[in-house]
């Protein structure tokens, strides 16, 4: 007998796991690893993740919530060509692309427990999409654009003097007015915002747009979408209006050009800086690199 041809996979019905779903075992323990060093970055790697922010305080609900870049799905998505390398990336180097930028650390070795474990977690929470078909959940590949905001983001507007206001009122007793957030006495943490221990200059946080679409979406924690769209654009431009940690050797980036218009730097094919902001110096710079796979021959 023919066997029944499987049903087409319905993204819009998928449901990434549950924690509570782990299973026990070694592979198990592999991924409830991979969560804690994910969730906890800072106290988990600190010789990587040098900052006051965690991957979970961007990619929200364990890398689940559709708003913040999801990282469920994005197992079978890779490898990939990114335009911004220039080359085809596996997903250990784009673990390690959030590592150096969105931590603004240092590249986790692929050959490490570490690594494995993160990679454990990240196909546990794409269990059951099919690979390589190009499934990516409403967000994927960076946050949904804010939907009734659409035309503003055509001029990419947004004023931090109103977004300084909007900060102090709105932010501020979360974040703290340096930015730099804080640790709770229980232990939770509220990560930065700007300042040596954010996320860096070359992260796509750091682009007016990505990081308004954020913002519109998930802040103030507890009140998503309560900003107006220009609210949120505002806020943006001041939040990336502040000093943050360089992303060495960032001119490189797309290579072959095309960049989007926010890139807050300049690059050596061509795109002229969106709102350079300060940047602060990396201490061993070369470190801080993920090298760019060779081409294909
Ligand atoms: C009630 C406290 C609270 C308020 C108010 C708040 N945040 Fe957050 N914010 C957080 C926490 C906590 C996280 C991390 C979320 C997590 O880990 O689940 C976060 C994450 C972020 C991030 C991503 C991580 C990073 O460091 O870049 C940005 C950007 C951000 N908030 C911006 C804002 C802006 C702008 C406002 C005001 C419009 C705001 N937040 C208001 C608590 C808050
Ligand atoms: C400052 C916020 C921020 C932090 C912190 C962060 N990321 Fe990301 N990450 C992003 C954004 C934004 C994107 C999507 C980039 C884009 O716009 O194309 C992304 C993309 C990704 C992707 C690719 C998703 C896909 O579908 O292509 C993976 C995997 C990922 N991050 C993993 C991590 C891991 C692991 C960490 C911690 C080591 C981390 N991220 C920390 C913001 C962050």
């Amino acid at each position: 007998a023919t066997p029944a041809a499987p049903a087409a996979f319905d993204l819009a019905a998928w449901r990434a796991p549950a924690d509570a779903e782990i299973p026990a075992g070694p592979l198990g323990a592999s991924v409830r690893r991979g969560l804690a060093l994910v969730r906890d970055t800072p106290d988990s790697l600190p010789a990587y993740a040098p900052g006051q922010i965690a991957c979970t305080n961007c990619h929200l609900d364990g890398g689940r919530a559709p708003g913040t870049a999801p990282m469920a799905g994005a197992f079978a998505r890779y490898p990939k060509h990114m335009a911004r390398s220039g080359a085809v990336v596996g997903l250990a180097d784009r673990v390690n692309y959030c590592f150096t930028r969105s931590l603004a650390g240092r590249p986790l070795p692929h050959a490490s427990r570490e690594m494995e474990d993160i990679l454990a977690y990240l196909a546990w929470l794409s269990r059951g999409v099919p690979v390589g078909e190009g499934h990516r959940l409403p967000g994927a590949d960076g946050q949904p654009p804010i939907p009734d905001g659409a035309a503003l983001a055509q001029s990419l507007p947004g004023d931090s003097a109103r977004g300084a206001a909007v900060y102090a009122a709105q932010c501020a007793s979360c974040h703290g007015a340096d930015g730099a957030g804080r640790v709770y006495e229980t232990g939770g943490r509220v990560p930065a915002l700007w300042g040596a221990r954010s996320y860096a200059v070359g992260a796509s946080m750091a682009r007016q747009e990505r990081a308004a679409a954020f913002i519109w979406h998930n802040m103030p924690l507890g009140r998503p979408r309560s900003l107006t769209p220009e609210q949120a654009y505002d806020v943006a431009a001041y939040v990336n209006a502040h000093p943050r940690p360089d992303s060495p050797g960032k001119a490189d980036d797309w290579p072959a050009g095309g960049a989007p218009k926010d890139v807050p730097y300049a690059l050596a094919s061509g795109h002229a800086a969106f709102r350079a902001a300060p940047v602060l110096p990396r201490a061993r710079a070369r470190e801080t690199i993920v090298p760019v796979p060779a081409r294909a021959p």
